[in-house]
């Protein structure tokens, strides 16, 4: 693959190789002192952030990091882009300084597919609107199979405000791909048009659907893509659709608990339950380094003038 732009675009085989070489450069990380490899001397990779980040920007710097290739920082918010510079003109100073690899966070759904459109370097999504977000999806599914020993037939719920989640799209697509079955939870106000075509099941009743579900995914309600008259109210909302104590408690007693982070606890998500040993928020975060690593080493690492 030249770029990772969205999660339809990913085959069994590639996800796999992705997974599988992410668990690769864990166990290859894992003996060092020096948690590094030589892989990408020489190759310049960018963060590209038009959005706010804490997850995916440091995991990308990280990953990029232990691939031993300089990595350039850019965001935003104090730079020419508040002078009214285009996404075009800022890639093409970019790739002027020669990045090889553009990992870009917009709020534009499709910003990622024009950027991919614009430079010769390989383009990574790294959240692009409400459209995709491959790498969360990467990374969920690795913490799942790494937990869970396995994803076809794995029953898992997405629950939330679906109707702004870029994580819900990639990740009901590349679950899709790997044989999980995903149940999607949400008022309607929070689904979004056409979700009868995507392939994933659909719950309004929360406490139904945890007895059978393997894996319960909380999704943030993002305040921040809504209107005030928009928003719920955050008592109701957590009453028909947080996950409480009691309600993990209806989980059966191996079930996995994921967020992908921001996390407002008291709101989707209970403090008790996301820190419980059931969850693996803490894992993802980790696991979002290797998925990363394993991006970036497959597309960048093949290239001539990379390192062994
Ligand atoms: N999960 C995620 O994308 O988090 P950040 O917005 O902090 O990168």
């Amino acid at each position: 693959i030249t770029h990772l732009l969205s999660a339809a675009d990913l085959d069994r085989d590639t996800a796999t190789l992705l997974l599988d070489t992410a668990r690769q450069l864990g166990a290859a990380l894992s003996g060092r002192e020096v948690k590094k490899l030589p892989t990408l001397r020489g190759r310049t990779v960018v963060n590209l952030f038009y959005e706010d980040s804490t997850r995916t920007r440091v995991s990308f710097e990280a990953a990029a990091k232990r691939l031993s290739a300089d990595v350039v920082n850019f965001s935003a918010k104090g730079s020419s882009v508040s002078k009214g510079e285009s996404l075009k003109d800022t890639a093409w100073t970019l790739q002027a300084m020669g990045a090889d690899a553009v990992v870009i966070r917009h709020p534009a759904s499709g910003a990622a597919h024009r950027l991919a459109q614009w430079v010769d370097g390989h383009v990574l999504n790294a959240g692009d609107g409400t459209h995709e977000h491959p790498t969360q999806a990467l990374l969920d599914a690795y913490t799942m199979r790494e937990r869970m020993g396995r994803l076809e037939g794995l029953r898992v719920a997405i629950v939330g405000d679906v109707l702004h989640s870029r994580v819900a799209r990639s990740n009901v697509l590349l679950l899709n791909t790997l044989g999980a079955e995903v149940t999607l939870v949400a008022p309607p106000t929070l689904l979004p048009v056409g979700v009868e075509s995507w392939p994933a099941g659909v719950e309004y009743d929360f406490d139904a659907v945890l007895p059978k579900t393997d894996v319960v995914m909380m999704l943030r309600v993002q305040r921040e893509r809504m209107t005030d008259s928009f928003f719920p109210s955050v008592r109701e909302y957590s009453r028909r659709y947080g996950l409480d104590v009691r309600r993990a408690g209806l989980l059966p007693d191996d079930a996995l608990v994921m967020h992908p982070g921001p996390m407002v606890r008291g709101m989707e998500i209970a403090p008790e339950v996301a820190d419980s040993p059931r969850s693996a928020i803490v894992e993802q975060v980790a696991n979002g380094v290797l998925v990363r690593m394993a991006a970036l080493y497959l597309l960048l690492s093949g290239e001539k003038g990379a390192g062994e």
